[in-house]
């Protein structure tokens, strides 16, 4: 079978080794695609794929149409929102993720990104520290489990909203958890957030929510652009002189939100959280041998569109 990588942000070289050495010593084809420019790059590469590994690469339907072959895609990573599930359905193709794989990585930048803030940017002045601060993870999943993990190293008392997590199990890892998502973003100093981009989602993190942070409250994103009001989080920022945002997904309007809030606002210029060596490999190779599996024992563990 020929298995395509095609990632405009590459895996680092130690992962594609590793990719490499478990695709081929099971009798398959590796081809890459890195760091392609133009969708036609993909969509020629696509054509002969029988399985296909991507990152944050968009599998829409022409994608899908083009891939006169393909059985499987993995989506080397957490958030599907960049593939068309329907489209790959129309055509029997299971679409996979490799969920929890590259979360420590993600959940360690979130941290990075709390203390950069809370130095100022590690500029002049006085700035604030953790401990003793209450942090707000909206949802508690793989990345928002491993945030409160380090979090309790620095002190912090960690809340938490996931209506989808049972709340004895929150409670049994020392979280408080609130049955309303005002709750958490009223009684927080910082809330981070990490719940996926889908048409509920999208643009839910508004006004209304972010005004209930208290003084001097810090928003935190190494989730998805798409989740947060972008004209709402302006009008917040021009009436509320003491909110910061770091985000590592930079918004649309993030120009204008630099030129007047630079002080209150990081954007990362690209997605970071999951670009370490650690979490390529741990992503790119349990997607290796998720197709792997699926080809031998028609393995669909980790299948989305069920
Ligand atoms: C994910 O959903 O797994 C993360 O956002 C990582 O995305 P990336 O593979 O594009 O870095």
């Amino acid at each position: 079978m020929k298995i395509l990588i095609a990632t405009e942000k590459p895996f680092a070289k130690i992962a594609i080794d590793g990719i490499r050495k478990i695709i081929e010593s099971s009798g398959h084809e590796l081809n890459l695609l890195e760091k392609y420019t133009d969708v036609s790059q993909l969509l020629s590469a696509v054509a002969d794929a029988d399985a296909l590994i991507v990152r944050s690469d968009k599998v829409t339907a022409q994608v899908i149409a083009a891939a006169k072959k393909l059985k499987t895609v993995v989506r080397a990573g957490a958030g599907f929102d960049n593939l068309d599930l329907n489209a790959c359905t129309e055509k029997n193709i299971v679409a996979m993720n490799t969920p929890g794989q590259n979360s420590n990585a993600v959940a360690e930048l979130v941290l990075g990104l709390m203390i950069f803030m809370s130095r100022n940017k590690f500029c002049a002045g006085t700035g604030k520290e953790l401990k003793g601060k209450k942090l707000g993870l909206h949802a508690y999943g793989n990345v928002g489990r491993m945030v409160a993990r380090i979090a309790k190293g620095f002190d912090m008392q960690i809340w938490a909203f996931d209506p989808f997590v049972k709340k004895e199990a929150m409670q049994a890892d020392g979280i408080t958890a609130v049955d309303k998502v005002e709750d958490l973003y009223s009684n927080c100093d910082y809330v981070s957030l990490h719940i996926p981009a889908n048409e509920t989602t999208k643009k839910s993190i508004n006004y209304k929510l972010l005004n209930l942070m208290p003084e001097g409250g810090c928003l935190i994103n190494a989730a998805r652009r798409e989740i947060i009001d972008e004209d709402d989080l302006i009008k917040l920022f021009e009436e509320r002189t003491d909110i910061k945002y770091a985000t590592d997904v930079a918004p649309s309007n993030i120009a204008e939100l630099q030129q007047k809030f630079d002080a209150r606002i990081f954007a990362t210029p690209k997605k970071t959280g999951a670009e370490t060596a650690e979490a390529n490999i741990n992503a790119g190779l349990a997607a290796a041998v998720q197709i792997i599996n699926f080809f031998k024992n028609g393995d669909t563990t980790f299948q989305l569109n069920k």
